[in-house]
Parts: structure tokens; sequence; C-alpha cells
């Protein structure tokens, strides 16, 4: 069943929400354990047995995500770029990948969103029930800044807000869904809402009020969405928890101590320092007087020597050294410098991108 199903994996969009990384970078491609986070949902889609993708990409960083996905493509993957040419909104993005969906049902997945959960196991379901879409729910503790279900007692959805004021639940709509081809009727009937955007929120509606059938599954598991940067941690941590493996292909010296699970990259040298996992550093790094604490991330070819770094993601080519206090709680984009000023104690020097943000304490 699940194999003439085909996927459709939304890389496109604004990410203002994540700038000034995505000045530079496609937000889907900011590393989530050293992984850019649009693996997950395309290895998600693999495993569930789809094997055809659609991959909605933007003007601005389609490139960029043509080259990493054509990386990442395992044999008998077929891979079709769509290209948005405005960010217009969800529903805005399936409905020019119609073109490619032609009569297929498919899975939807937003390009930066993760769930725990087997999406084969949701596949089948769909395909068993004979649904016209199926969507996921989570419980979450701020409802108002997700597109939320007010549910019946006997379970059926009654109606999608998007970021309503008021929330009727804290049942949020997760970042995956499955459709049949009655979804390109309801994007026909809908308007940009006041934002500007074709809503799926509002195509699901629609499709309620056609009288078509929408099912719903609330998911136990971890969803995570990475579109701001505490979110986009707290993902780093998750994954890192579920994932990090002991494994330490570099030089670890005899003066420095490695607890926990630990990744560490060919080429890089560890000396005199600690590492504590769950830890993930990438190939030809330096770490050195130093210590790596909890749910950290560090790129490929970054130096850190004499820093404490906790519960952070580095990208790659980073240098951090002579920092005096730890450092926390932080995302830092490729290539970025870290050093302690010479001169006066207690002065901060800068050269900061457009929208960077410092928090000092
Ligand atoms: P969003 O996070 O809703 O939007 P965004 O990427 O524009 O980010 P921000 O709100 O910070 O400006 O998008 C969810 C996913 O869908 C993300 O992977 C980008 C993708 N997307 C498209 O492909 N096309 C679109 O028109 C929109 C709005 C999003």
């Amino acid at each position: 069943m699940a194999s003439q199903i085909k996927g459709l994996v939304l890389a496109g969009g604004k990410g203002t929400r994540l700038r000034p990384l995505t000045y530079t970078t496609a937000k889907q491609l900011v590393p989530v354990a050293n992984q850019p986070i649009l693996h997950y949902p395309l290895d998600s889609l693999v495993q569930a047995g789809i094997k055809d993708i659609g991959v909605i990409i933007s003007p601005e960083t389609g490139d960029a995500v043509k080259s990493v996905v054509e990386n990442w493509r395992p044999s008998g993957v077929k891979i079709t770029f769509i290209l948005q040419d405005k960010p217009a909104g969800l529903a805005h993005a399936v409905k020019i990948a119609r073109g490619y969906l032609q009569d297929s049902d498919f899975a939807m997945y937003l390009g930066d969103n993760l769930i725990q959960s087997e999406l084969s196991s949701l596949v089948e379901t769909f395909a068993q029930e004979g649904a016209d879409a199926h969507i996921l729910l989570k419980h979450v503790n701020n409802p108002q800044a997700f597109g939320v279900a007010e549910l019946s007692a006997d379970h059926r959805i009654i109606r999608l807000v998007e970021k309503p004021k008021h929330p009727k639940s804290n049942l949020a709509l997760v970042g995956v869904y499955l459709f049949t081809p009655k979804v390109f009727d309801a994007i026909d009937q809908i308007q940009p809402s006041p934002r500007g955007e074709l809503e799926i929120t509002d195509a699901i509606q629609k499709m309620i009020d056609n009288g078509n059938t929408v099912k719903s599954h609330t998911l136990t598991g971890w969803w995570l969405d990475t579109g701001k940067k505490d979110d986009l941690l707290e993902a780093n941590r998750i994954v890192l928890d579920a994932y990090c493996q002991t494994e330490l292909s570099g030089k670890v010296d005899n003066h420095s101590q490695i607890r926990g699970r630990v990744e560490i990259g060919k080429g890089t040298k560890v000396i005199n320092s600690v590492i504590q996992g769950p830890v993930r550093i990438g190939p030809d790094c330096v770490i050195e007087d130093a210590y790596i604490g909890p749910y950290t991330s560090i790129g490929q070819g970054s130096r850190i020597t004499q820093a404490e770094i906790e519960n952070s993601v580095f990208l790659n080519a980073c240098q951090v050294s002579h920092i005096p206090v730890r450092i926390e709680q932080s995302l830092v984009g490729q290539e970025c410098q870290i050093t302690k000023a010479q001169g006066r104690p207690a002065t901060y020097r800068f050269m900061l991108g457009d929208q960077s943000n410092i928090e000092v304490l």
C-alpha cells in the first residue's frame, strides 16, 4: 500500500524566526545533532516505504536544498523538486505540487518538523480506513502558537483554527498530514488568510465543511517543530538523547575524559578535555583544554580551546577560545569566532550579522 503513496516535503518558506542564520542558510538545512533537519522528514518517509518524493523549494535556497537532498538520496528513491516562487502558504505549496502528485494519495511533511512515531503505521491506518485526510495532533502548552483542533466528545474534528486567541483545546496540528487528492478541491475553494497565505488549516476545514472524512490521531511521542532557536535546541537535545551512541573515530589523549554517550568524528583531536555526553562532535575538530557538556553538537572543522560549552548547537568551522564563562543554550552559525578580548577586563567587542541575538549576564 505504502509504495503507492507519494511524499511531499515542504522545504521552501522564509524562515524569519531563525534569522540571522536563515540569511545565509535554508532553515531546513540547519543541523540538529549534526544532521540537516531535512534529513529527518526524508528518512521518515523512506522508512514508511515511500520512494517517490516531491520537495518544495524556494528561489533563494532551492539550490542549497537540492544539493543536500541529492547527497542524501538513497538508491531507488525518486526525488522531484518543485519550485514555489513565493512563500504563499502551506496549502499553496500543495496546490503547486498538483502536477507532480496527480491522483496519488500523499504524505505531506513540513521540512523543519520531526516526529518520534513511525510514519509507516500511520500510513497503513490511512490506507485501511479510507479517510479523505488524516491529520496528527499533539497536546501542547501554548496552543495559541499553532493551528488548533476542536474535537467532539466522540473525537471527531469539529473545527480547526489557525493560532486562535482563545483556543478551544490544547491539541495542535502537527506538521505531518496524509491526504487524498480531495484536498485540491478544498484548496481551490479557500482564500488567502489575513497574513496573505493559503493556510492548510483552512483547506482541511474546507474538507470537513464539504463532508469529506477527516480523521485524526493524537501523538504521544515527541513532535519537534524547529522553527525557532529554543525549539531547535530542544530538538537537538531530544534527538541526541534518542540516537547518540558511543563512537570515537577521532583521537582522544590520555588527559581527557569521555563520559556517557559521545560521538567524535574522524580526524578530530580531543586534548586535555572533558566531554560529557550525549554529545556529537563532527570530523576535523580540535577540542583542547575544554569542557563540552550534555546536549551539544559541534560541526565539522570547529576549534574549541579553553572554553566550556553545554546544551548548544555550533555549526561548521566555529572557533571558540579563552572564554571565562560557560556558554549555554546557544545556536551559533558557521565560521563564527568567539574569543576573549585583549585589554580592559569586562569589555565586550562584537561584530554581529543583522538580527543577531546576544544575551550577556
Ligand atoms: P513555517 O515555519 O510555517 O514558515 P516559514 O518557513 O516561512 O518560517 P517563518 O514563519 O519563521 O518565517 O513553514 C513550515 C515549513 O513549510 C518550512 O519547512 C517551510 C515550508 N514552507 C514552504 O515550503 N512554503 C511556504 O509557503 C511556507 C509558508 C512554508
